[in-house]
């Protein structure tokens, strides 16, 4: 029988780290089961982000075509919000964004928001495109589930005048006095700008 010494042992060790390390980071993913959405709320989620993005998209073009840029911003502050608020009094879906670099914190992304950004971010540079990328999950408590859903939302070129990297003067000074603690810039064409996020809550009678 060879007996290996104490170097060789550790020499081994080291070299099956990796494979214990990523083993262990891949084990939440496979222990905990995670829940997704039923079709029906998944379905919904979809077209309500749908119609959010594009009302949102819609309105920033036609305020940066008649205002300029500068009154877009004014206008879009304001309106994302109303959007947001319509979508979610249509559907009794709680409707937001958030970023992992947010210009208003009002939108700053909660652990879970965080996360599902993060995996995004992964997801993406492992090749996947951003068009059908989205995560859903069911987080119960109690009698209480709260239905999430999340879906990214690219950067375009029409967005680099407000987030991009080479802001002009005039809106560099307007985002700062709006927002003096403002993240939401040095974004380029096709990342991650942030993404929708809804939740939803559901409570179990008891029968
Ligand atoms: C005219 C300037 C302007 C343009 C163009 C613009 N944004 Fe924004 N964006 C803003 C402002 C201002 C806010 C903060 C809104 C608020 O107060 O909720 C914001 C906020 C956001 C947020 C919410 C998260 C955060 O940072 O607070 C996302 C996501 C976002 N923008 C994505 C985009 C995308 C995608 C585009 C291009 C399709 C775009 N924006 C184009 C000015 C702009």
């Amino acid at each position: 029988m060879k007996l290996i010494t104490t170097k060789q042992l550790f020499a081994s060790t080291l070299l099956s780290l990796p494979f214990f390390a990523s083993t262990l980071l891949s084990l939440p993913f496979l222990a905990a089961a995670v829940e997704t959405l039923p079709n029906q709320e998944i379905e919904q989620a979809r077209s309500i982000v749908k119609s959010f993005g594009s009302n949102l998209k819609q309105v920033l073009k036609t305020s940066m075509q008649t205002g300029g840029p500068l009154k877009a911003l004014e206008v879009c502050n304001v309106q994302a919000e109303s959007i947001a608020a319509k979508s979610s009094f249509l559907s009794s879906w709680n409707v937001g964004r958030t970023s992992l670099k947010v210009r208003n914190e009002n939108n700053l992304a909660d652990d879970w928001e965080t996360s599902v950004l993060q995996q995004f971010e992964k997801r993406k540079e492992a090749g996947e495109d951003l068009k059908s990328m989205e995560y859903s999950e069911v987080i119960t408590s109690g009698n209480k589930s709260v239905y999430r859903y999340m879906k990214p939302i690219p950067t375009a070129g029409l967005c680099l005048t407000c987030h991009g990297t080479e802001l002009s003067n005039d809106i560099q000074d307007k985002v700062k006095s709006l927002y003096p603690k403002d993240k939401a810039i040095g974004f380029n064409i096709g990342d991650i700008r942030g993404a929708f996020t809804l939740q939803k809550n559901q409570y179990r009678v008891n029968q």
